[in-house]
């Protein structure tokens, strides 16, 4: 064979090339989707610890808790599988609404320590691995706030427009009471200025006018702040009211929200930390979730899952998780960078407000029967243990909150099941002291007079119910709640896969099947008081097996893919598909 020139040949190596990649006969790469990037996403995963500094644990004997002593229980906090902490406002407050009254943004309220506790806090979490995330709330100030105080006195202050005036009583003035029996009123006319704030909560909670740029300005160098901190995101408060657009006409019953508030929240914190976070508490309709994520995640990266929460109780209340079914179905839709963030109880009434009349009174009757548990006519100022009694309700309930689709968190005290106590005001019932121990003030406080009174009566006394006590009984829900954890660490599946809920052919169980790359879990949960038995199609292929990670235990899929179980009352049971 005749050989070609050598230039000839490369010519024509560099024009095939050229030719094939002009004509696109090789495949185009895969448009990239955010699923490649799920696993990085820090908030998809993991547990999340509500702490109230204040009532944690007292290391100078003040009878208020402080920075040092939630460092000194950083240990207790990673071996329960904590993985990120969320601080209740910490700010300096005259603590009419437990610190959601912030008198000055930029500072430690300094019954809790020094600003070198607060950094050292930081650091230690930092060392441990455990990520920070802070409230935000710049819905309102307290009426002490300094800005608030000038402008209230001078027409003329720069700090007038911060906030929202009307000069004539608004038509609406007693509309959309956030507290309704307690609160009175949205709008308060103050003597000094001469003209009626806007308040949604409480009187002294003036909000702040997100209409006007400084504010925005303001509320963007106050989360720069926390973040150059070190802080890891935030939860930020009351987010239906910080984006509605208040003025003396406007209806508070049916605001228009400005979604672009969060946007650019969410931009301008991922400028100065790019994995920062916005945990949003806002209680809406399936309907209004999109907005709040964003379409495309732009906005909330999590919102508390309310809507699901109402009826989750609904079904631990009646055995009946036909709503509850419905509402995780409702709230399935959402971007796929976003995650709901899901709960028991919180520092706040278990909020029952979606639900009808007749189911409420479900709830209330098993739960809150007494009028003097419910509150703002539609919640209940309990704790959890004390709501559902049953040990193996609470553990029902516990193994729910790490297996529903959503990020946990858990409020201090609840993984010991601590009671309330209904002789403090409204919310104050469900945020007394942590309870560590069998010694005096169940170890929160040396002081004389703690600042509120630890639980020292009856079933959930803390010479009962306490951190020693469970820590060396292997059957206690404390360790219970640590396996929970662990469990959770280990099947991801829950946070980065897609789920479904299975029929399973008996009314009280709920089966959810969760798939992510090839690997499977199948998670039941008996919510009757009596045995049940149950069946779900898998759609695994019969030669696969199951394994109980609680027990460790195989369970064997039959030829079409179908699983036979039995669950005891209250019982449930976590199966990964083994390979
Ligand atoms: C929501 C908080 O959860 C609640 O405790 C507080 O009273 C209001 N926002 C007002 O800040
Ligand atoms: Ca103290």
């Amino acid at each position: 064979m005749k050989k070609l020139p050598l230039l000839l040949v490369m010519g024509l190596l560099v024009a095939c090339q050229t030719n094939s990649s002009q004509t696109g006969s090789k495949q185009a790469p895969p448009t990239p989707t955010p699923t490649d990037f799920i696993e990085e996403l820090w908030y998809k995963n993991g547990l999340v610890y509500n702490v109230d500094v204040e009532v944690f644990n007292d290391t100078n004997g003040d009878g208020v808790g402080d920075f040092n002593g939630l460092t000194q229980r950083l240990g207790y906090l990673k071996a329960l599988g904590v993985e990120t902490i969320w601080l209740a406002p910490f700010q300096p407050t005259p603590n009419q609404d437990d610190g959601y009254d912030i008198s000055d943004f930029y500072s430690i309220d300094t019954r809790l320590g020094t600003s070198q506790d607060f950094d050292n806090f930081m650091r230690q979490s930092s060392q441990q691995g455990i990520r920070v995330i802070m409230d935000l709330v710049t819905n309102h100030t307290s009426d002490q706030h300094p800005w608030f105080r000038q402008a209230r006195q001078r027409k003329d202050s720069p700090y007038r427009s911060w906030y929202v005036w009307a000069k004539e009583q608004p038509t609406k003035w007693n509309k959309g009471m956030v507290f309704p029996g307690v609160q009175q009123a949205v709008w308060t006319f103050d003597k000094q200025a001469g003209e009626y704030y806007y308040h949604r909560f409480y009187e002294f909670q003036p909000d702040l006018n997100m209409q006007n740029p400084a504010v925005l300005r303001e509320m963007r160098k106050i989360t720069r702040y926390w973040l150059e901190r070190g802080i890891a995101g935030f939860r930020v408060d009351a987010v239906p009211f910080l984006i509605e657009v208040a003025n003396a006409d406007f209806d508070p019953d049916q605001p228009i929200h400005q979604f672009n508030i969060i946007t650019q929240l969410h931009q301008y914190s991922q400028w100065h930390k790019k994995d920062a976070v916005l945990l949003g508490e806002a209680n809406v309709d399936p309907a209004e979730q999109q907005d709040y994520f964003g379409k495309d995640g732009q906005n909330m990266q999590l919102l508390f899952n309310f809507y699901a929460n109402q009826y989750l109780f609904h079904a631990l209340a009646t055995s009946n998780i036909d709503k509850f079914e419905k509402a995780l179905e409702a709230t399935k839709m959402i971007p796929p960078t976003a995650q709901w963030a899901n709960f028991l109880r919180n520092h706040d009434e278990i909020d029952l407000g979606r639900l009808t009349n007749a189911e409420r009174r479900a709830v209330y009757e098993r739960m809150g029967p007494d009028t003097t548990m419910q509150l703002y006519d539609r919640g209940i100022r309990r704790r959890l243990a004390p709501m559902l009694g049953d040990k193996r309700l609470i553990e029902l309930a516990y193994s729910l909150l790490f297996a529903l689709p959503g990020l946990p968190v858990i409020r201090y005290g609840e993984e010991i099941g601590m009671g309330d106590d209904l002789s403090l005001q409204e919310r104050l019932s469900v945020r007394t002291p942590m309870q560590w121990s069998g010694a005096r003030n169940g170890g929160f406080s040396i002081a004389a007079k703690p600042i509120r009174p630890v639980i020292s009566q009856g079933p959930y006394r803390y010479t009962q119910v306490n951190v020693a006590a469970q820590q060396a009984d292997s059957s206690s829900l404390l360790n219970r709640i640590t396996q929970f954890a662990r469990l959770r660490r280990q099947c991801s599946e829950i946070g980065w896969g897609k789920w479904q809920i299975l029929p399973t052919g008996s009314a009280p169980v709920l089966a959810i099947r969760y798939n992510w790359q090839g690997r499977t879990l199948l998670l039941v949960h008996n919510f009757s008081a009596e045995q049940q038995s149950y069946q779900v199609s898998t759609s695994l292929n019969g030669n696969r097996k199951l394994v109980d990670l609680m027990t460790n235990t195989p369970g064997q899929v039959g030829a079409a893919g179908d699983y036979s179980g039995q669950l005891p009352a209250y019982g449930y049971t976590w199966f990964q598909a083994t390979q």
